[in-house]
């Protein structure tokens, strides 16, 4: 097998050690003559895996005690209508502080289906043509429930942890899916964290949901049980059958940034991958990042080449050199480079190596 970089905005790389301690678990976990895929959620093994998972992510994130942890199915847009069927009581309203594609379509699910989505457009283009967050459009109406935001915009490449919206006793509902464990954050701040883990924590399959625990027990009579923050937390997220596998690929991820020296240590690597690559561009006239330097997420680095007619012939010489998902999200175009966690800086300086050499050719 040739090694090559992905780029893929997810599921995306994980780290070479998680996936080697996955292969060996595969087959025989611990000597149990199981696979890890075939034991019980109820087995003794299984609730080891499960209960180490949280703790690790508690301990990672420090996530204070009055916090749930919920460990869900239906990724990150069943949370799109979980959180209004948790939250947000019938004829309630809600304000949604809209940055980009995932937050559009959280805002979408609330209002096409359970109530009032008071829609706040944050991104406007500043004066250099360049997309930037107007935060004073972050602001809560009078009546609201809660507000919610995405603080990383996979699609759109635009993060926004650094100015939080003060959203006074209304609680802040935030999608980390793509920044999640990439940075440390102060859990405190937020009514509900919720994060797929396929981009920074395991495979798809799994939804993570830190919830504060005043919060949890108020949900619609119609919402599903299996959506329900009560019954999950009541059922220590075993109401149904979980995904074991991904529930597993967690445990093992928490261990590996754990040995690494945790999420701080992972924000210094992410920080220096993330200068290197827009330092690079912004010193081209030959690609272009459309980002505000304000807002620009450090995971997903989506930018254009000047001559959009180079387009294909960029991903195909990129992908031959083993440099793959780079073409970007459909609703955009151009071209995005996600640069998780298990992006090690070599491939980053790989990529630079490339978008190099490709500008001296065919500029
Ligand atoms: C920030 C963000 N939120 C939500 C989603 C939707 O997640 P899912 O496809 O698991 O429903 C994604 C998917 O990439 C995402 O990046």
């Amino acid at each position: 097998m040739s090694k090559v970089w992905n780029f893929y905005a997810g599921p995306c790389m994980l780290p070479d050690e998680v996936m080697e301690e996955a292969q060996r678990d595969f087959r025989d976990f611990q000597n149990t003559g199981m696979g890890v895929v075939e034991i019980s959620h109820r087995s003794a093994e299984f609730s080891e895996i499960a209960s180490k998972a949280e703790s690790l992510l508690r301990e990672l994130l420090h996530i204070p005690t009055n916090y749930r942890v919920l460990f869900e199915q239906g990724g990150g847009r069943g949370q799109f209508a979980a959180i209004p069927l948790n939250l947000l009581p019938e004829n309630g309203q809600a304000d949604y502080f809209v940055t980009g594609h995932w937050s559009n379509c959280a805002a979408k699910e609330c209002a096409e289906k359970y109530g009032k989505a008071i829609i706040h457009e944050c991104t406007y283009l500043n004066s250099d043509g360049q997309y930037d967050v107007d935060f004073s459009k972050m602001t809560v109406t009078p009546g609201s429930t809660y507000a919610y935001i995405c603080i990383n915009e996979t699609v759109n490449g635009i993060e926004t942890l650094e100015n939080l919206p003060d959203t006074g006793n209304v609680p802040l509902i935030a999608d980390m899916s793509s920044n999640i464990m990439t940075r440390p954050i102060d859990v405190s701040k937020f009514g509900a964290i919720i994060f797929g883990l396929q981009k920074n924590v395991g495979p798809s399959g799994m939804t993570i949901t830190i919830v504060r625990e005043d919060l949890v027990g108020h949900a619609r009579k119609y919402c599903p049980s299996v959506l329900d923050w009560a019954v999950l937390d009541k059922y220590g997220s075993m109401f149904n059958t979980p995904c074991t596998f991904a529930w597993y690929m967690a445990y093992l991820n928490f261990k590996w940034i754990k040995s690494l020296g945790g999420v701080e240590e992972l924000e210094r690597r992410n920080i220096e991958k993330a200068k290197m690559l827009y330092n690079y561009i912004d010193g081209s006239d030959f690609y272009v990042s459309k980002i505000s330097k304000n807002v620009r997420s450090r995971v997903n680095c989506v930018f254009t080449l000047k001559d959009e007619t180079l387009n294909n012939e960029f991903i195909a010489q990129s992908k031959a050199l083993g440099l793959v998902g780079l073409k970007g999200h459909k609703v955009l175009g151009g071209m995005r480079a996600s640069i998780y966690n298990a992006m090690p800086i070599e491939g980053v300086k790989a990529l630079v190596d490339f978008l190099k050499d490709f500008e001296q050719r065919y500029k």
